[in-house]
């Protein structure tokens, strides 16, 4: 079972999608086990984004990020990282495909609303980055539990 980590991004949380978005992770069947409401600090945002410092518009996605509160989610599933990426649509969100988050919602490549882990080895490190592990819940289905 993979876990994966979802950050709902400023304009996320400026638009009102958070429920929106959120539903449509749990509507696919993922299952929620982190959640919370954080503001990012340059350090956090200098580690997350290590790959991207000798890029251009590193200023301005640090800067970006810190506009409002993100909202930090963690998702459990069969093979979620992939699932995620695909609920999700492509990066460039005006060219993302119809009926993916972005696809519908966006149409910025900065303000695309989420970011999710790219790969099953990132994911393994972004969870823990913006985790601690007494903030992941293992819980069973309650109503596989208490079908009566
Ligand atoms: S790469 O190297 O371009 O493929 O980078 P990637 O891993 O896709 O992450 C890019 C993140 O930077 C944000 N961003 C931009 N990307 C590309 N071009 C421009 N101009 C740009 N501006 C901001 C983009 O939203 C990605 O953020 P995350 O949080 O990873 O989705």
């Amino acid at each position: 079972m993979e876990r994966t980590l979802i950050l709902l991004k400023p304009d996320a949380v400026q638009r009102d999608l958070v429920g929106e978005i959120i539903a449509r992770l749990e509507r696919k069947g993922l299952k929620l086990v982190g959640l919370k409401m954080m503001q990012l600090t340059d350090e956090l945002l200098n580690e997350h984004y290590s790959h991207l410092v000798s890029r251009p518009f590193f200023p301005e996605v640090k800067s970006f990020m810190q506009l409002t509160p993100v909202i930090a989610c963690c998702v459990e599933g069969t093979e979620c990282v992939a699932a995620v990426r695909q609920l999700v649509g492509i990066t460039k969100a005006r060219e993302a495909a119809p009926g993916t988050i972005r696809g519908e919602f966006a149409m910025s490549t900065q303000a695309n609303l989420i970011h999710c882990s790219d790969s099953l080895e990132s994911a393994e490190v972004e969870v823990k980055r913006f985790f601690k592990p007494e903030e992941i819940f293992e819980y069973k289905d309650v109503q596989e539990q208490y079908v009566y």
